[in-house]
């Protein structure tokens, strides 16, 4: 299993925050936030990570994470120039992918669970995490029928089939690669990993997993003020770097 994390874009949102640094550099109580979703991949025993980075940020990443050694891993690092959407991680990253599984979590999500059983017993097809929220519309949306069987998935739909997010946490076979290069931006000019999703929902291989501890997606200030509170409370002992 090879892991990436996405941790490009340019966070309009958190400016002048992110004016001078990278919003995935920015402090989490006492971490850059870059570390619970790398913590995230090191507890569920990936050894092999690429980093993917904005052109301008990049020297912050190597400043701050080096080549992996002092966490016991591999860094590899590669550039997004534009934020041209998720799934295109899978384009930059296909060298490193190969005929690898590969995890790619985002750089500003905070997940409470351990989700190294997860991971490690994946064998093929799609898997992602699905977390209750009060405000679906943000995210991408999954639907269930009543068997608990994943049915849709939207991206940030007006009206919400359920109130279940897909999570910023992805595990794909290589085919992902191939996947990704078929996908047209959508209308926001993304390429969106909502499509990849769909495309392994349609060949009945995409297992939807729901989670039960908390997730944060620290992309604005409000959930970035949460972040911090929470990563106080409650994540300082799951911390193994
Ligand atoms: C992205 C995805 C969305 C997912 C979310 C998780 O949203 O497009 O499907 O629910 O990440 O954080 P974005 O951050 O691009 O708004």
């Amino acid at each position: 299993m090879r892991g990436i994390i996405l941790s490009g874009g340019s966070a309009t949102r958190l400016r002048p925050c992110t004016k001078i640094t990278s919003k995935q550099l920015l402090p989490i109580y006492n971490r850059p936030m870059i570390y619970y979703p790398l913590n995230t991949l090191i507890k569920a025993g990936i050894k092999e990570i690429l980093i993917i980075v904005a052109p301008e940020r990049a020297g912050d990443y190597l400043n701050l994470l080096g080549s992996g050694k002092e966490f016991g891993v591999k860094f590899t690092y590669e550039i997004q120039d534009k934020p041209r959407g998720l799934a295109e991680a899978f384009i930059i990253g296909e060298n490193f992918i190969d005929q690898e599984n590969v995890t790619m979590i985002l750089g500003d999500n905070i997940f409470e669970d351990d989700l190294k059983d997860e991971i490690m017993s994946f064998e093929k097809g799609g898997r992602i995490f699905a977390k209750e929220v009060p405000d679906p519309e943000r995210f991408g949306v999954v639907d269930f029928d009543a068997n608990g069987k994943a049915i849709s998935i939207e991206e940030k739909p007006k009206q919400p089939k359920s109130n279940y997010c897909v999570t910023g946490l992805y595990i794909y076979d290589h085919r992902v690669v191939e996947v990704a290069k078929n996908i047209k931006p959508s209308d926001r000019g993304e390429i969106e990993i909502t499509d990849v999703n769909n495309w392994f929902l349609q060949e009945g291989e995409l297992d939807v997993k729901k989670i039960k501890g908390e997730w944060i997606d620290a992309g604005t200030f409000d959930s970035l003020l949460k972040a911090q509170n929470f990563a106080k409370d409650k994540m300082q002992e799951k911390m193994v770097i």
